[in-house]
This record gives C-alpha cells, sequence and structure tokens, in this order.
C-alpha cells in the first residue's frame, strides 16, 4: 500500500471517530494522541505567532531581546578560538551535568554576582531554562501532586506543569510578592486534605508576566513557610541580572536557603536565546537524578555552545555587557511607562517593573482581552498577550502583558497610542 492510501485510510477512520483539528488544518483523532496534546490552549497563541512578521503590526507579544544587543562579534571571536583550539572537545559528546568548565565559570559567575556560592557539582546545564523546569518537573512531580505557582505564573510553567498532570493551585500575586499568608492558610488546608503538596514555583525578580519584585520580607517568610512544610522552592530567576532601578536586598531566594531552592537561570535574556543555555543549582541529593532525567530529554546539551559560553564568562564579556543592558532596557521601559500615562484612559492601570521585560496592564473589569485580541492586531495594528493564559485557574480577563525590550521607543509610543484608543472605545 503506498503511502498516499495510508494517509487517506486514516483520515476517514477520523470521521467516524471524534475528530480533532491540528493547527495545520488536519483531522486527527483525539484517542490517537496523548492527553497534554490537549492540555495547551492553541488558539491565542497561533493568532499572536502569525503577525510578528506583519509590517503593519507593532507587537507587544513576544517575550524577545532586542536583537541589536547581541554582541555577535565577541561570539564569532570566541567560536573562532574553540573552533581553534579545543575543537576535539567541543565537537564531541560530553556529560549529561554540562561541561566542567561551564559549571564552574557559572559558579563563578554567580558567586561575582552575589548570588550565592554553588559548587559546579550541584550545578547543571540545560537546554535554555525551559528544559530545566521540564526536568525538575519530571524529577519531582507524579501525577496529581500539589504545585503552588503565583497568580498569575509563567504561561510555559503552566504548560509544563499540565503536561505532568501536577494539580495546580494558584495564590495571589501581590504588588511585593506572593501573598505568604495565603500561601501558608492554603498549604495546611491541603495537608489537611492528605493532599502531596511538592513544590512552590515563583519567579521572584520581576515577574514574567507581571513584572512585579517580591520584596525581602517576602522572600523570607516565604522560605519560613517552606520549611514549616518541608516543601522545595523553584526560583526561576532569568531577570535579576540587570535592573534598572536601584534595588537593594534582593537576595535571591537560594542564597537565602541552598538547602531548600532549587535556583534555574539562563543565558537567553543576558546574552542571547539562540544559544538555548540555561542552568540549575540543586541541593546535592537532587543533582544525580535530574540529571537522570536531562538524560532521558536530551542526552545532554549541544557541547560547542557550552565551550564558547565558558570561553565568554571567562573573558567577562557577558557581565561587562550587563549595564550596557540595562541602559538600554531602561529606556525602553521608561517609553512604555510614559507612553501609558499618556494614551491610557483611566480604567487602566498597570506595574512598574524595576527590571525584566513585561507590564502587566489591568483594563476594566468588563473587558476581555482575549476577544478584543483580533480586533487589536487587525482594526488597531497592536498585538500583546492576553493575560488569561497565565492563570491556572479563574483567569482575569481584563488583564494583557505587554513586552517593552523588542520594539523601539518610537513603536513602543505608537502602539501604546493605538492600545490606548482601543481601550477608549470598547
Ligand atoms: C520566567 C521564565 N522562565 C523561563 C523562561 C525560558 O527561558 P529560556 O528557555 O529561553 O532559557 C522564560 C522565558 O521567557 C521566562 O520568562
Amino acid at each position: 500500500m503506498s503511502s498516499v492510501s495510508i494517509c487517506r485510510r486514516l483520515k476517514q477512520v477520523n470521521k467516524t471517530s471524534s475528530p480533532y483539528i491540528s493547527a495545520e488544518g488536519v483531522e486527527l483523532r483525539r484517542e490517537k494522541l496523548s492527553r497534554r496534546c490537549f492540555e495547551v490552549e492553541e488558539s491565542t497563541i497561533r493568532d499572536i505567532l502569525k503577525v510578528l512578521s506583519r509590517k503593519d503590526v507593532i507587537s507587544f507579544a513576544g517575550g524577545i531581546p532586542d536583537p541589536d544587543t547581541f554582541p555577535h562579534e565577541d561570539i564569532e571571536r570566541a567560536f573562532s578560538k574553540c573552533m581553534r583550539e579545543n575543537w576535539r572537545k567541543a565537537l564531541q559528546y560530553t556529560e549529561s551535568q554540562g561541561v566542567r568548565e561551564l559549571r564552574e565559570e557559572i559558579a563563578r559567575f554567580m558567586q561575582r554576582l552575589d548570588r550565592g556560592s554553588p559548587d559546579p557539582d550541584n550545578v547543571i546545564v540545560t537546554s535554555g531554562s525551559q528544559e530545566a523546569l521540564y526536568i525538575l518537573s519530571m524529577t519531582l512531580l507524579d501525577p496529581g501532586d500539589v504545585v503552588i505557582v503565583e497568580r498569575p505564573t509563567y504561561l510555559a510553567m503552566l504548560q509544563v506543569l499540565k503536561s505532568m498532570s501536577a494539580k495546580i493551585i494558584d495564590v495571589e500575586l501581590k504588588d511585593d510578592g506572593i501573598d505568604v499568608e495565603a500561601l501558608d492558610t492554603v498549604v495546611k488546608k491541603l495537608e489537611r486534605e492528605g493532599e502531596n503538596v511538592k513544590m512552590i514555583y515563583v519567579v521572584p525578580t520581576c515577574q514574567n508576566p507581571t513584572g512585579i519584585t517580591m520584596s525581602i520580607d517576602k522572600r523570607k517568610q516565604l522560605i519560613e513557610i517552606a520549611e514549616k512544610h518541608d516543601l522545595y522552592i523553584v526560583e526561576d530567576d532569568p531577570y535579576s541580572y540587570y535592573l534598572y532601578d536601584n534595588v537593594e536586598n534582593l537576595e535571591p531566594l537560594y542564597k537565602l536557603c541552598p538547602e531548600r531552592v532549587i535556583y534555574c537561570s539562563t543565558f537567553s535574556k543576558i546574552l542571547v536565546p539562540g544559544f538555548r543555555v540555561g542552568w540549575i543549582v540543586a541541593p546535592e541529593d537532587l543533582v544525580s537524578h535530574i540529571v537522570k532525567m536531562k538524560q532521558i530529554v536530551s542526552l545532554q546539551t549541544t557541547t560547542v555552545t557550552q565551550y564558547v559560553l565558558a570561553e565568554l564568562l571567562k573573558d567577562g564579556i557577558i557581565e561587562r555587557r550587563l549595564p550596557e543592558l540595562s541602559q538600554r532596557y531602561r529606556k525602553k521601559r521608561d517609553a512604555m511607562l510614559e507612553a501609558l500615562e499618556t494614551y491610557m484612559p483611566s480604567h487602566v492601570t498597570w506595574t512598574r517593573p524595576v527590571g525584566g521585560m513585561f507590564v502587566w496592564v489591568k483594563a476594566r473589569p468588563d473587558i476581555d482581552t482575549t476577544r478584543l485580541l483580533n480586533i487589536a492586531i487587525e482594526k488597531y495594528g497592536v498585538a500583546y498577550v492576553p493575560g488569561e493564559a497565565f492563570y491556572a485557574t479563574n483567569p482575569q480577563r481584563n488583564t494583557m502583558r505587554l513586552n517593552f525590550t523588542y520594539p523601539s521607543a518610537r513603536d513602543i509610543f505608537e502602539g501604546v497610542k493605538r492600545l490606548g484608543e482601543m481601550l477608549k472605545e470598547v
């Protein structure tokens, strides 16, 4: 039987069972796919991705850095050096935990920047921090285990947790971080009900999506609660390395309690996302288990990229550019805040992040930003991520996430003006 006729046969069978139309418009039979394929809301994300390449639409949707910040010449030099001097190792398979030289450089980098003093043996190199979140979840969670998250929280972590069939409980995020009292109450209640509460996932500094930063008091209280209930904290920290304002006392949770906090970060925001390299610092007893999961998922992170990164860290190139990164993005953050002040109607409020990439906007309660997205794109020529996607439960549909690092300051003003017009007219 030719492959064409096999395809036809499958499609006919699909018609008699419960069909599902995939992103590509192909009919599929639900029962042939895993449950996790249907856990992720596709439609909004699909609409947003389509507009990224459109010249007539200003996009605040992506969580992406400004490519003008990419030090491509430094990277080219580091690659050349690596190919000249170290090609035998750099082009070979390597340890699943990560190239030793890179783990040592990451440990020194964190120490120099006052993020704690990790031992290189506790560092695991991952393919972006997305993989870090995935393999950590694989390591800690069985189906039905409870994970506490901020409300709202990072969309892709929600997807990971759903794919693990975890029970996701969200706790309100206040202006200074997660509501620790509500958290304590909720964990006590879950424990009384016999639930297996395994971990708390937080983005304490310049959170995605809200830009909110957790105060030092809350950081300490959060650790106390985790201690009291014997829970791991997963601290996801892509954004603390380049702040725009002087904020004192932003100790990473990891530095406050390395035995209980599993720290993740990434080179995506401080160097380039295209390298796809992130890292985990984990307590000693977890390391071998996390490395086992890493082996299952990807065997190892690309060797050559790890050697190039080690070289860039050793030369101090990543650190030296952090002030420039802050300066460039501070201007864009300020442009967005000024534009919001200028163009938004009075029913709209927003956060004022001290770093990171996002401002979180809240409109009148009756406004549904998911339903408005198509109008925003087609009529007003502006895109955002509707807030709904960042909620584990009961989404606040009047919210949206705006990215300010990718668009130019001029586009920020024009795009916010368009958004403001839309929110005045609806
Ligand atoms: C909070 C958070 N965690 C993890 C990631 C994933 O980053 P990457 O996989 O590029 O390292 C992002 C990216 O935007 C993020 O905002």
